[in-house]
């Protein structure tokens, strides 16, 4: 009975002491960004010179630990020795499609963070003709990491001939991917920097939804098909199979059931992603899936 009053008493000390040296190191060492619409917000080293891509219609923000790394970046450089950067997106789940992720339903936060940063990082075959490997990245295993309470991330490192960096990736909310980057001249990547990536993404919050934020990355894409052939000369079948799948497998559209207008819906949305059928092929694929 004594041992366990002896021991509550240590914790209480513990976790009372925890607040104060949090506090203590905190405040004047980071400062917090917030985008224009409100919806974002990140904390980042006191002292750091933020680019922010105005352009990009989901959040996107780079912070480095000097102008003159900040004006590299702008020049399309690499990072010299002693830069030391800070890299922020939030992007919705399905856009990951794009860089050809599929995520299993049952995936464990360390494998959906090795899966996205390892396609998202170093596409296969990320060496050019003449054999050159400078941009090669070796990835280490990635781990589970606590960012906060009830929210768990995957963390890794990456290190290639020109930088090295910590990428904590983990779902800030529905249907959303944040991938918090920090990142080194090779050979440089400080443990700072690694608990960086991680404490960054602790402060991360995005208030918007990942439908929203897919709607507003599609909404640029939607393009006029050229108009042609009749629908009656087009094989349904057929087309779904040759422009319905380069972006994802038919087994997604096999998955699938919907009504005439429940098809043609989505048949819109995939046009709007840029899916290419003129309006008589629309006709023809959504005739053809609604009578299956
Ligand atoms: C340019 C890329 C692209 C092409 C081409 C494409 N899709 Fe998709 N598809 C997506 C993305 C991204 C998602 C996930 C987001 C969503 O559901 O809006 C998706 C999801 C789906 C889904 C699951 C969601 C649902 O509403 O049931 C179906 C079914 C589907 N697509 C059918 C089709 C069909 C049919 C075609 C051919 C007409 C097609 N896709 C062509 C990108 C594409």
């Amino acid at each position: 009975m004594m041992k366990r009053v002896v021991i509550s008493i240590a914790l209480v000390l513990v976790l009372a002491a925890m607040p104060a040296s949090l506090l203590a190191q905190g405040d004047d060492e980071f400062e917090t960004y917030t985008s224009e619409d409100g919806l974002f917000s990140v904390d980042y080293p006191a002292g750091w010179f933020s680019n922010v891509d105005e352009e990009a219609p989901f959040p996107f923000v780079i912070f480095l630990n000097s102008e003159a790394a900040l004006q590299r970046l702008d020049a399309g450089e690499d990072l010299a020795s002693g830069d030391q950067g800070l890299l922020v997106i939030v992007l919705p789940t399905d856009f990951l499609v794009f860089f050809g992720v599929t995520l299993a339903e049952d995936a464990t936060p360390a494998e959906v963070a090795e899966t996205i940063a390892t396609m998202v990082f170093a596409p296969e075959g990320a060496t050019d003709d003449t054999g050159d490997t400078s941009e090669q990245v070796k990835f280490s295993e990635f781990e589970e990491v606590e960012l906060g309470e009830d929210l768990v991330g995957g963390f890794g490192t990456a290190i290639s001939q020109k930088e090295e960096a910590a990428i904590t990736i983990f779902t800030p909310g529905e249907g959303l991917v944040a991938i918090v980057y920090t990142a080194a001249f090779t050979g440089e990547l400080t443990d700072d920097l690694k608990a960086l990536s991680q404490s960054a993404a602790a402060s991360l919050a995005y208030d918007g939804t990942g439908e929203d934020l897919m709607n507003a990355i599609m909404g640029g894409a939607i393009e006029d098909t050229p108009e042609g052939s009749t629908s009656e000369s087009l094989d349904g079948a057929a087309l779904v199979a040759e422009r319905c799948t380069t972006c994802h497998t038919a087994e997604r559209i096999d998955r699938a059931s919907k009504d005439e207008a429940g098809w043609a819906a989505t048949v819109d949305r995939m046009i709007g992603y840029g899916a290419q059928l003129n309006s008589a092929e629309r006709e023809a694929v959504i005739a053809y899936l609604s009578s299956r």
